[in-house]
């Protein structure tokens, strides 16, 4: 049964804000052993991500709907972050040992060289571990207390463009909000969505969103890589504005794409049509279902060809044994996990946030994955009580002006 909400401790509270193309999430939750309690979702949409005052208008709304629910208010928020100004890199660190056996301080000193990055590959968001080797051994997870001479490993640093860091944590300041720390989507979907067996056989995680559509393939809790591409929902919605009987509004083919918008062609009959209001005083025109679907489903296509293309270019196809899960709002085209296995050539699902307990059936969407993982990810960082603040200083150089930045940085060892 539920708890009730008045039991709830103000200070076991924990936000998630994720700030997409198309939408305002502001999650709040209580960690609840490996599960996390959603209590409310602030779900503001954005008419338009690219304009300032709106968002912060938007985060507003999003943190008072909060407030008014849960009755505390919000401050302390953990930010997603992701997009085309992100992107990971694989560093190296080798050093010598001074005693000849492998101990704590000689990992922490061969990650730090590793993840001391130039100025110019961007501002860190997070490091993930790789493996180790000890002179000439190789794939080893945990090197302590074995004996060698130089002691390697390999990391995924994770960066921003730092003007974007520094843009969506004025946002978040603007609407009086403070980031604990920025997660990249990613990570905080993984925590959502994807299962240790997954993980462990190597998946790829594919966010199909409004404006990008992203992909990140962890095996074990190594990120092996990621990549961004800006075709997503958008693109499906602008097709539909151009290859309808008549040209329509972008607001109105949103529209039609929610409404009558599939992936499942074989499932429509051949007539079937939908009305869509003529230009000017016209009245409506019928559209084909048929002619629909087939625009969307060669977007759709198209987007998912290009990330396996990037996938194959970069020898990581093989790696994805555990096979692809899709989040993101374009999920609720049904079929699209279809097409994804089509082109993928791998075992598709649609991943739903898990773990959830309470009020939770209304949340378990998968374009809720990003801000339920975001609460995932608080919640770690709470029971395993590695605040920001006394987490590990990552060696990094960052400019004099940004300095406070280095400040919301985590590294994961
Ligand atoms: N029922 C539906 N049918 C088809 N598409 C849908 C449906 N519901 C949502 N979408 C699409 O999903 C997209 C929004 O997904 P999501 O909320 O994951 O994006 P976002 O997080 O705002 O964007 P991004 O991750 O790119 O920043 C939009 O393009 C929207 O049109
Ligand atoms: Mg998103």
């Amino acid at each position: 049964m539920d708890e009730p909400r008045n039991e709830i401790r103000k200070e076991d509270l924990i936000f998630g804000l994720d700030i997409g193309a198309s939408k305002i999430n502001l999650f709040a939750g209580v960690a609840n052993g490996d599960s996390v309690r959603v209590l409310e979702c602030g779900d503001f949409p954005l008419t338009n991500a690219d304009e300032f005052d709106h968002v912060v208008e938007m985060l507003k709304q999003a943190a008072q709907t909060v407030e008014s629910i849960t009755g505390v208010d919000v401050h302390d928020v953990y930010v997603g972050i992701a997009g085309m100004h992100v992107s990971a890199v694989n560093y190296k660190g080798l050093i010598t040992l001074p005693t000849g056996e492998v101990r704590s301080q000689d990992i922490e000193m061969v990650k730090d060289q590793a993840s001391t990055i130039p100025e110019s590959a961007g501002q860190i968001i997070h490091v993930f571990p790789g493996e180790y080797t000890l002179d000439d051994q190789t794939g080893i997870r945990n090197p302590k207390g074995l004996n060698g001479r130089r002691l390697g490993v390999e990391v995924q640093v994770v960066t921003s463009r730092p003007s974007a860091i520094q843009n969506l944590d004025k946002c978040v300041r603007s609407a009086g909000l403070h980031t604990v720390e920025f997660v990249w989507e990613p990570l905080a979907a993984a925590y959502a969505v994807l299962t240790a067996d997954e993980k462990e056989l190597g998946v790829a995680l594919v966010d199909v969103g409004a404006g990008t559509a992203d992909v990140a393939v962890f095996v074990g809790e190594s990120l092996r890589y990621t990549a961004s591409l800006d075709i997503a929902g958008n693109s499906i919605t602008s097709d539909i504005s151009k290859c309808l009987k008549v040209p329509i509004s972008l607001s109105k083919a949103e529209e039609i794409k929610k409404k009558y918008g599939t992936c499942k062609i074989t499932n429509l009959n051949a007539d079937e049509t939908f009305p869509v209001p003529g230009v000017g005083e016209r009245g409506d025109v019928l559209c084909s279902r048929n002619l629909l679907a087939r625009v969307i489903t060669a977007r759709v296509e198209e987007i998912f060809k290009l990330l396996k293309k990037d996938l194959e270019k970069h020898g990581i196809v093989g790696l994805i044994n555990g096979g692809i899960v899709l989040t993101g709002g374009c999920c609720a085209l049904d079929g699209i996990d279809e097409i994804a296995e089509k082109v993928f050539e791998k075992p598709v699902r649609i991943g739903r946030p898990k773990g959830v307990s309470g009020i939770q059936d209304a949340f378990r969407k998968p374009s809720y994955a990003t801000g339920i993982g975001l609460l995932h990810y608080a919640a770690r960082q709470r029971s395993e009580n590695k605040k920001y603040e006394t987490g590990k200083q990552l060696t990094v150089s960052v400019k004099k002006g940004l300095q406070w930045l280095k400040d919301l940085v985590r590294t994961y060892f």
